[in-house]
């Protein structure tokens, strides 16, 4: 079933909201088979939003956002985005028809998004600044041109969608886990997370998890209490120094008496390692800074035992060939097509 459909309840639909879908959301909850024993916890899981259709957690939020600015009679969309945001609107754009229109920080986009975009035929603004400074600047013009929707996450149709990720989780283990590991950038989706497991808390059908957030080290607002005037990160999808949504996820952390850690850039390498080479997941950078958060943690001493954790891996590590390029060991054997070369070689 659609996800608009399945959990209409609990969303802001109406007989005048299209329902359509491009196949987002019902994504796998997998089960760690090797980096559970190494942590100590009683169980962990990833959740693989680099499933949905275009590699990305966006597009929960994307077809609410897209789907009310139809409702609302809005031909075009408008966002600032790291990537992933901007290659989200531009597909469901494409599908309903809308012109869509993205603001992306020059050089600081993973040629997969960027290539995402250009395809689903968005029109590109490439902007000599980072992402906060593209955020000003689509609010502005959205608050100015009311025919253009604004569709990043202040746009609180985007966390609407988002939240049914948490339902997911829920549905599919009977339970929130202990603990839920999210990276964090403009901190849209741990608001909608935790908005979602409220939700099902008031409702008496589960109990609630902790937030544990995690933000790169010189990306790091929250954690350091301050804005970052010049971010930096490996994982370019959360080079954010002033979260749209600070307030919230100061709230979703304080009410689940969760975290917020730093993760410096060599750890989330290690850890976009570790997640592909033992559990067979392949994920952006990004989302691998929960993997290295697990890693970061234990060696603090935190303790694990009997816990149930779920990760969320945001998007695919598909979207960034040139991190892998850049970052991976390639051993490649070359050889002729000779059957006793390929002997001699695996023999040896
Ligand atoms: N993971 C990935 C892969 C992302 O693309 C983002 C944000 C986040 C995590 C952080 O989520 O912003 O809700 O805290 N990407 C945005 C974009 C900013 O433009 O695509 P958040």
């Amino acid at each position: 079933m659609h996800l608009l459909e399945k959990y209409k309840q609990f969303l802001p639909i109406n007989d005048n909201t299209p329902i359509f879908s491009l196949g987002e959301g019902n994504t796998p909850l997998v089960k760690s088979n090797n980096i559970y024993k190494e942590i100590g916890c009683k169980e962990l899981y990833f959740k693989l939003e680099g499933c949905n259709p275009s590699g990305s957690f966006k597009d929960r939020g994307m077809v609410m956002a897209v789907s009310k600015a139809i409702e609302k009679g809005s031909k075009k969309i408008i966002c600032a985005s790291t990537g992933n945001t901007s290659a989200s609107a531009a597909a469901f754009g494409a599908y309903c028809g809308l012109e869509t229109i993205v603001l992306i920080p020059e050089g600081k986009i993973a040629i997969g998004k960027l290539s995402q975009a250009v395809a689903y035929g968005a029109k590109i603004v490439s902007i000599n600044g980072n992402f906060d400074q593209a955020l000003n600047l689509v609010k502005e013009i959205s608050e100015q041109q009311k025919d253009i929707e604004l569709v990043n996450s202040i746009n609180p149709n985007r966390i609407h969608g988002q939240k049914t990720g948490a339902f997911e989780i829920v549905d599919e283990l009977g339970y929130a886990p202990d603990e839920v590991f999210i990276p964090v950038g403009n901190a849209g989706n741990i608001t909608a997370y935790w908005d979602g497991f409220k939700i099902y808390n008031d409702l008496n059908t589960s109990n609630l998890p902790k937030m544990i957030g995690f933000q790169a080290k010189n990306s790091a607002p929250i954690v350091n209490k301050k804005i970052i005037e010049n971010p930096e990160t490996v994982a370019t999808a959360i080079r954010i120094g002033n979260p749209a949504s600070w307030e919230f996820a100061e709230k979703a952390l304080h009410e689940s008496s969760g975290k917020i850690d730093a993760i410096d850039d060599d750890s989330i390498v290690e850890g976009y390692k570790i997640i592909a080479s033992m559990e067979g997941i392949f994920a952006e950078p990004a989302s691998c800074i929960t993997v290295a958060g697990l890693y970061h943690l234990k060696k603090l001493g935190y303790d694990f035992s009997g816990k149930t954790i779920v990760c969320i891996l945001t998007g695919n590590g598909l979207k960034d060939p040139d991190f892998a390029n850049n970052y991976l060991n390639f051993q490649i054997h070359k050889m002729n097509p000779e059957f006793e070369e390929l002997k001699n070689f695996l023999l040896s």
